[in-house]
């Protein structure tokens, strides 16, 4: 059973500064917040990404964590980093040109092909339930040095005559997006989140690669299980089904 989350979008507590949106929100659930909650904070001293690497949280940038208590299981919330990818995408789509957003497994939104967000879903049992942070990353002014993958931000994308982006601007967009999302996944379930996400993912059909903690896979894109997990297509035409890993174009 997926759950409503209640009317509106969710109260929104923005900081100047703080460790991890992500922590913030696990802090406030362990004090009785169940959500739904934005938290934003302006910079980030300790941000995380995925696989344990460090999200750099320079001021300017976007970073925000949806916080909720669901009904559903691990499994079943998981579903929420493809809502997360969509309601990005679509919140930059109106500062850019057509079709230059684009979304790369497991959640990664692309600009031109290159990663400019970045998202990343933790949960949790609490005394009060079930507890999800949609912890949501944008490089809105400036891309992060260091990272191992073509990397760029909004500003650099966006067209003359197209209103002004602000990393303030970008979350309300995505905010709106998500929870339209999250209301069309709670009703119709994952196939309507599968299906939107897929005619705007990069690579379906094609040659990739994907690194695993202890091997990497060859073969083609192949589409989405139902729980989400990425489908390779092997070179034998068995169908593999990688629920975790770093997913490049070959
Ligand atoms: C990734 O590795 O691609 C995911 C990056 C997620 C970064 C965001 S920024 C807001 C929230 N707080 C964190 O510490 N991480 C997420």
């Amino acid at each position: 059973m997926r759950p409503s989350r209640g009317g509106g979008l969710g109260d929104v507590r923005l900081y100047d500064t703080i460790d991890s949106t992500n922590d913030e929100a696990r802090r406030l659930s362990e004090g009785g917040e169940t959500g739904p909650l934005w938290v934003r904070s302006l910079e980030q001293t300790k941000g995380r990404g995925r696989r344990g690497r460090t999200w750099l949280g320079q001021p300017g940038n976007l970073f925000t964590t949806g916080l909720f208590t669901l009904s559903c299981g691990p499994a079943e919330a998981a579903n929420l980093s493809f809502v997360a990818a969509l309601a990005v995408a679509e919140a930059i789509d109106p500062f850019v040109a057509q079709g230059a957003v684009s979304l790369k497994w497991p959640n990664d939104v692309l600009i031109g092909g290159k990663k400019t967000s970045g998202i990343l879903l933790e949960s949790w049992q609490g005394p009060y339930g079930f507890h999800l942070a949609v912890g949501i990353g944008v490089n809105v002014r400036t891309s992060p040095d260091g990272i191992d993958q073509p990397i760029t931000c909004v500003t650099d994308h966006v067209l003359t005559g197209a209103p002004q982006v602000s990393a303030e601007i970008l979350f309300e967009g995505l905010r709106a997006r998500f929870h339209d999302w999250f209301d069309i996944w709670a009703k119709l379930g994952f196939a309507p989140i599968a299906g939107a996400w897929l005619a705007r993912a990069s690579g379906v059909g094609q040659p990739i690669i994907v690194r695993l903690p202890h091997e990497t896979l060859e073969g083609r894109f192949h589409g989405l299980a139902p729980s989400g997990a990425l489908q390779l297509e092997q070179p034998d035409g068995t169908i593999h089904e990688v629920t975790a890993g770093d997913v490049f174009f070959g």
